[in-house]
């Protein structure tokens, strides 16, 4: 017998959007409901139309099949689609999943509506009980629902079957730049209503305390109901119905099943409003009763008042501007891939939240439900976006009226599904699929629908910023350089607000300039934020010997953003995909089990709600919030001395209001000698938040209260052994197993990779440059080394002066590099230790990474960390671990001996277990063999890390140049 749903052949009909699915709507049927998750019978079929077979296996539901054990593995590519068939086809090789297991109705569910509820599916969905055919669904990220209630049967059993066909036509609308899976990947379960019942409510507030909500009733008894109402309990205060439409049409004693519409309103004098600072929920609880009085059904939401609105060039929240300090946020699981606990999506919540962000772009599809009522409670700002990405055939498909259903299909139904969210403050048509009439049809819903809050589409709106005619309230680009943000803000023709939805791309190794870009947001009218690039590096747990994804048994088997032995982090390519974009799906802030890499705290700083200023001797202290005192914060002095410590202090907050400041007195007398200074705040919760346990660490703003004197003092010690240097000019010294030399290299960063650099470096040799002895000149108090380094691009003359000082040597180099090296990684020197150096100490910037670019977020201190925890391991092993602005640093042995550095100025250090070599051999962090010695490196320059491997570069003022290079610094043994 054929069937007829498979007959219709949806996978290949774009037209098809579903059928037999029932509309969406905003109302959560998780409680009480039946779940259907666990094991269910499984085979995976090569085509959907291959023959259902005999033989069953077992999946777990929700999950992925290609993380759980299938030989239909991962692959990752970011716009070109996996095969070569153009839209609306998708290849005859097509993996199908079939699921099939028994459900027990209970029987107490006679005479009820029963609805089963398919949280995600994709691509496409097919439902069948019973061998009946059901209803089919697109859209591999928002819930389906199908009606059972003629199907099944109360107290009986039923035998639900869903298909999952891999590929099809929607697959051109799923483009996004993330790994290919395909299953079930969010919760499936069954529930049953009253035939009478809420079919939707609509909930709209103003922040003055006004709300307004709209209850959809339907009945699917078909006669004609009489007398029912609704209530809604708000806080505990009754909310009456004061309005009514009947919707109904009545012929022949038959009513159709759209009985009306009530209003409830109420005005809440003291509602505390909702902002992401102060996310103030308040239960209400709709109830749909018959005649009688008797409750036919009731719906639980969580009220935030609160406005969106755009008043010329600004977006205002409860009337305020206030900055976005987002990210873009995908459902996403080193494990379970696209299948997220609500554990998880509370941890990364949490995460952001301690590191300042405020806002989420839910990139680029409607995240897991979950994920709203979250950022509702914690307090984000979301831009809900469409499951619309048709990157590869954007151009073909915008226009495309085939796809047209399936455009005003996406959008709506996220709207329906996330109207009431206080959180969702911008509805968003999709990410990169070119800009046609699609865009404009589902951006009429929408306006038409929700005129409660502005869209943005980047397609749209990239056409022209000010453009008032395109489907975007936002002038919202991706990766625009910051001059030209700058220079739309000041043209005079900025017509909306300009806020990136995608900025400071966090591929390895990068995300220089952030505190550039939030400099010229601060102190420029029109420009109010962006959203960086995203939460997470994509890395999916494999085992190294067989290259399967550890799935769920992957539990714990990494630590730290490290994965234990025998296993890695796998990008695009390893799952042996032949078309894959590699590492570029490595590109978060946080590792892939949501460690966080240093970005988080240059963030953390740039977002500080509280900041510092020491100006004509006056310290002041500033409420950055937007809504939100400085009484939930409490807070330390802490004074750093080049030459004397560290002291601390309790500190007071002044009590000022949101953008308020006020003068407080100084907590130290500085002392007379000690050089430099630095007075740092350190900021911590003082209560327990709902994001953080009290005396998390917030911020770290700080302040230079004295700088370094110029006259070093003269330690008077006994002079060093006489400066040694073998036939070759090397240095010879009992703490070094490789001598000081020149380096102009560091093992490119992705950015470096992608954004052409390292290909230039590498045409000039400066990965292998040859070192000519030219002199040696020996004196009373040292010896001068003159040497040559051949590049392509001329030959660079290094000199080294060694002289004998104080208990050791100080090294006077310089270099100087021909007029065409425009552009190189680094100028400065690289040496190699004896094993057992295994603590460094620094004072400088710290205690986290940080890179000439990136250094806003590390405080000028005393920091001490073993040598092994000083290297970031980016899953492709690049140039990390460096530290920003060190003055001094030492290398110890348990037993105390080893060596002080003292650097002529603040300088890029680095001590790592690394070669250049090691790090370039290795494709991935697992495959690094750390040396037992270290590998230290000081810098005259360090080039800046920029965003290049999909943006800007870093500003011109972070370019190591040709020219003169000059550095000098003392070696002392302990
Ligand atoms: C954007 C795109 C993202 C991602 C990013 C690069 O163009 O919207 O999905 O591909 O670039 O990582
Ligand atoms: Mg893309």
């Amino acid at each position: 017998m054929s069937d007829p749903l498979r007959a219709l052949r949806p996978w290949e009909s774009p037209e098809v959007t579903s059928w037999g699915r029932l509309p969406m709507n905003a109302l959560d049927r998780r409680t009480g409901a039946l779940p259907l998750d666990g094991d269910w019978r499984f085979q995976l079929l090569p085509a959907p139309d291959a023959p259902v077979q005999g033989v069953w296996s077992s999946q777990p539901v929700p999950g992925a099949w290609t993380v759980q054990g299938t030989d239909d593995l991962p692959q990752y590519t970011n716009f070109a689609m996996p095969w070569g068939e153009f839209p609306p086809d998708s290849p005859a090789a097509n993996p199908t999943g079939v699921y099939e297991r028994e459900v027990d109705v209970p029987a107490a569910w006679a005479g009820r509506r029963i609805v089963l509820q398919v949280g995600a599916a994709g691509s496409v969905l097919l439902v069948h009980v019973d061998g009946r055919p059901v209803g089919v669904s697109k859209d591999s990220h928002l819930a389906a629902e199908f009606d059972l209630s003629g199907v099944v049967r109360p107290g009986g059993r039923a035998v639900l079957r869903l298909t999952v066909v891999k590929w099809s036509d929607a697959s051109h609308l799923e483009d996004q730049d993330q790994w290919w899976h395909a299953g079930i990947t969010r919760p499936v379960l069954l529930y049953a209503t009253d035939p009478l019942r809420l079919a939707d409510v609509t909930v709209r507030t103003r922040c003055d305390g006004t709300l307004r909500v709209d209850c959809q009733v339907r009945d699917a008894g078909g006669a004609l109901p009489a007398g029912w109402y609704v209530t809604g309990e708000l806080d505990g205060r009754l909310l009456t119905q004061d309005q009514e439409f009947e919707r109904f049409k009545e012929k022949d004693g038959r009513v159709s099943d759209f009985l009306g519409e009530a209003r409830l309103g109420t005005v809440v004098a003291d509602a505390r409003p909702w902002t992401a600072e102060t996310p103030a929920l308040h239960p209400l609880t709709v109830r749909l009763h018959r005649a009688d009085g008797s409750v036919a059904d009731t719906s639980h939401h969580r009220v935030g008042f609160r406005e969106v609105e755009i008043r010329g060039r600004d977006l205002l929240l409860n009337g305020e501007r206030v900055y976005i300090r987002g990210v873009n946020r995908h459902d996403f699981h080193p494990l379970t891939g696209r299948t997220v606990s609500y554990e998880d999506m509370r941890a990364d919540l949490v995460t952001l939240k301690r590191f300042g962000f405020n806002a989420i772009r839910t990139a680029h599809y409607p995240n897991d439900p979950s994920l709203l009522d979250l950022a509702d409670e914690l307090g984000f700002y979301v831009i809900d976006e469409a499951n619309i990405e048709a990157h590869d055939h954007a151009h073909e498909i915008a226009d495309d009226p085939r796809y047209l259903g399936a455009f005003v299909d996406r959008v709506s139904r996220m709207v329906l599904r996330d109207k009431n969210h206080p959180c969702v403050i911008v509805w968003s048509l999709g990410n990169e699929s070119d800009y046609g009439a699609n865009h404009d049809a589902a951006a009429g819903w929408v306006r038409r629908h929700d005129p409660t809050r502005p869209l943005q589409y980047e397609g749209a709106a990239k056409l022209d910023w000010a453009d008032p005619t395109v489907a975007s309230d936002i002038a919202c680009p991706m990766y625009a350089p910051l001059e030209d943000c700058v220079a739309h803000a000041l043209s005079g023709r900025q017509t909306k607000p300009l806020i990136q939805c995608e900025y400071s791309h966090a591929m390895g190794n990068s995300n220089g300039t952030l505190a550039d870009h939030w400099e010229a947001i601060e102190s420029t009218p029109g420009l109010q934020g962006g959203f960086i690039w995203e939460f997470w590096d994509h890395g999916i747990l494999q085992r190294v010997n067989d290259g399967r994804p550890a799935g769920r048994g992957g539990a714990g088997l990494y630590d730290h953003g490290v994965t234990t032995p025998g296993h890695r982090w796998a990008y695009g390519g390893d799952f042996g995909e032949t078309i894959h974009d590699g590492a570029f799906v490595a590109d978060g802030v946080v590792f892939p089990d949501r460690t966080p890499k240093p970005v988080m705290f240059e963030h953390r700083e740039i977002a500080a709600p509280v900041r510092l200023a020491y100006t004509g001797g006056e310290l002041r202290v500033t409420n950055h919030q937007h809504f939100r005192g400085l009484d939930r914060l409490a807070a330390e002095w802490r004074l750093s001395l080049a030459d004397g410590g560290t002291r601390t202090a309790p500190a007071e907050l002044p009590r000022v209001p949101a953008g308020g400041s006020a003068v407080v007195p100084m907590p130290f007398t500085l002392p007379e000698e000690g050089g430099e200074a630095w007075l740092t705040l350190r900021v911590t919760t003082a209560d327990e938040e709902a994001w953080a346990p009290r005396g998390t660490e917030v911020c770290v703003p700080q302040v230079r209260l004295r700088a370094a004197s110029r006259t070093v003092s003269a330690t008077a010690t006994a002079p060093g052994p006489p400066v040694e240097v073998d036939e070759d000019g090397l240095l010879v010294h009992p703490l070094l197993t490789a001598a000081p030399v020149l380096s102009l290299w560091r093992t490119p960063t992705d950015n470096d990779e992608l954004g052409g650099m390292a290909a230039r470096w590498r045409a000039w040799g400066l990965d292998a440059t040859r070192r000519t002895l030219l002199d040696v000149r020996r004196g009373n108090t040292g010896v001068t080394v003159i040497a040559e380094y051949t590049t392509l691009a001329g030959a660079v003359r290094h000199e080294q002066v060694f002289t004998r000082v104080g208990g050791g040597i100080r090294i006077e180099e310089t270099a100087d590099l021909p007029q065409g090296l425009t552009d190189v990684p680094r100028v400065g020197s690289v040496f190699e230790t004896v094993a057992g150096l295994d603590v460094l100490q620094w004072y400088g910037q710290g205690p986290w990474e940080s890179y000439p670019d990136r250094s806003t977020g590390a405080p000028v201190g005393h920091h001490s960390l073993p040598v092994d925890e000083l290297f970031t391991p980016y899953l492709r092993p690049q140039e990390s671990g460096g530290r920003h602005g060190v003055r001094r640093f030492t290398l110890s042995a348990p037993d105390g001996t080893g060596f002080t550095v003292a650097l002529d100025e603040p300088r890029q250090v680095s001590v790592t277990r690394y070669r250049d070599e090691d790090l370039a051999a290795a494709a991935h962090h697992d495959e690094l063999v750390a040396r037992p010695g270290c590998v230290v490196r000081l810098d005259a320059a360090h080039r800046g890390l920029g965003t290049a491997s999909c943006g800007p570069d870093t500003s011109p003022g972070h370019l190591v140049r040709a020219g003169t290079h000059r550095w000098s610094w003392t070696l002392r043994p302990r």
